[in-house]
């Protein structure tokens, strides 16, 4: 297994490009499952999770080709998808794939529409607590799915299609509005989604759809119209900048100090985390370019943050933001009303000498003058990159154990750090 070896102390000069968001490569991937013409998808990054959801559709009988690099290009652009699940040759996807990879689950609502039936594995992916499909399953009994449960499956079946119907989901999930559009997009009629996630990954598939044929509207609010068609054709689609990538290293350059162009970055997708860095005592202002973050000699001011739905503060950052908070000046409190159970960074953190106490969803973090490096132990894809940017600013050596969580939603994460002048390097294992 790889590892990263970081000596803390560098600050961050230059420029680091934003890859394409993988929260909505994977939901775009899957739309592509709605239709026999091949959707294709640039500005994809290059991460383990979309490997993963290749082979996934590919058990399905989908073809995904991976377009090749252009005069010009330059290892950090994405790269291009032509999907084409022009036959479906199979409407189960098994547990050994889907366990490794929680928005796997999501292939259900394209099989269902399309087919008539899908058999899926409950999901596995980040133990961030329980989360359940509950509220995905209720969305496709309201488009007229029946359900069934069997051996750790979810089946599906709507042998006539499915219909038009009222969503109103009784907590915002992103999952659940990405499974509902889906669905909606080929069932008869119309379908109203209420209190749907306004995440902007959703709006972005929602477009993509929309190229494809669909007819959604109000995608990115909390109501959402689907008018149902019968079939949906090809498009062309380009995926948009990861805003939780551009936070990850917005909080790194905040942490190590410096002044780092995030190329492609949009502000407008992260303004409740760029406020809070603010807060801190970061410079951060957008550019035509992206969005610039610097910190100079001045030290972290302590924060007091609630993780919210978009727009508020995302869960996603919950982690590299305790990990900035570790060195402010004072007390800072954290809580976490998304995920129960995402704090599992938490005792890693302290192995590296942070002050953190635990109060259920609340998180109370009492800065320290300096973190010191050690050997840590990656647990999830947030809390990994979190140990990374306290790394960045501990004394010493920290060796991060367990990347392949990294690899599955940062893209070249040493690379990009590295050109930026932080002495961080892969091991192989
Ligand atoms: C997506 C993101 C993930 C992010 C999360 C919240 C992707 C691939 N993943 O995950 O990075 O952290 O949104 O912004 O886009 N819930 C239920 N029943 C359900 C579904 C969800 O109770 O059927 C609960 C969850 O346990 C959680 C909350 O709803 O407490 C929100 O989860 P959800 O928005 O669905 O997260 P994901 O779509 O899995």
């Amino acid at each position: 297994m790889d590892r990263i070896r970081i000596k803390g102390g560098h600050r961050l000069h230059g420029t680091i490009p934003i890859s394409g968001a993988k929260n909505a490569t994977l939901p775009l991937m899957i739309a592509s499952l709605l239709t026999e013409e091949t959707l294709i998808l640039d500005n994809v990054p290059r991460l383990a999770d979309v490997g993963q959801l290749q082979r996934i559709l590919g058990n399905h009988g989908v073809d995904v080709m991976v377009g090749g690099k252009r005069p010009g290009e330059t290892p950090y652009d994405g790269q291009t998808l032509h999907i084409s699940a022009a036959r479906i040759v199979d409407t189960t996807a098994p547990y050994d794939l889907v366990s490794k990879m929680r928005a796997s689950f999501w292939v259900i609502a394209p099989l269902v529409a399309r087919m008539g039936q899908a058999r899926v594995s409950m999901p596995g992916g980040c133990a961030i607590g329980t989360r359940p499909v509950d509220l995905l399953i209720m969305a496709l009994e309201r488009l007229g799915a029946d359900i069934e449960i069997d051996g750790g499956y979810v089946i599906a079946r709507a042998k006539d299609g499915l219909k038009g119907g009222e969503i109103t989901f009784p907590k915002v999930t992103v999952g659940g509005t990405h499974t509902a559009i889906m669905a909606a997009s080929l069932a008869r009629g119309t379908t109203v989604i209420e209190n749907a996630a306004h995440e902007p990954e959703v709006k972005d598939v929602a477009d993509c759809l929309n190229l494809m044929g669909a007819r959604i509207s109000g995608a990115g609010t909390s109501r959402i119209v689907v008018e149902g068609v019968a079939k949906l054709g090809g498009a062309r689609h380009r995926v948009l900048p990861d805003r939780i990538e551009t936070g990850t290293y917005a909080m790194a350059v905040a942490m190590a100090g410096g002044d780092v162009l995030l190329e492609n970055g949009r502000a407008d997708l992260l303004q409740a985390g760029l406020d809070v860095l603010v807060e801190a005592g970061a410079h951060v202002s957008a550019t035509n370019a992206g969005i610039r973050v610097a910190r100079n000699g001045a030290g972290l001011a302590p924060v007091e943050v609630k993780t919210a739905p978009f727009p508020g503060f995302p869960t996603d950052l919950q982690a590299q933001l305790m990990a900035l908070m570790t060195c402010a000046k004072g007390t800072s409190h954290i809580t976490e009303t998304i995920f129960e159970n995402r704090f599992m960074h938490v005792q890693e953190l302290v192995r590296l000498g942070a002050h953190i106490h635990l109060d259920g969803e609340c998180a109370t973090i009492e800065g320290v003058g300096k973190l010191t490096g050690a050997p840590v132990m990656a647990t999830d894809l947030r809390a990994s990159v979190s140990l990374v940017i306290a790394a960045l600013a501990a004394e010493g050596e920290t060796m991060v154990n367990r990347v392949y969580h990294l690899d599955r939603g940062f893209e070249r994460l040493e690379d990009k750090l590295s050109a930026c002048g932080a002495a961080i390097e892969r091991i192989a294992g």
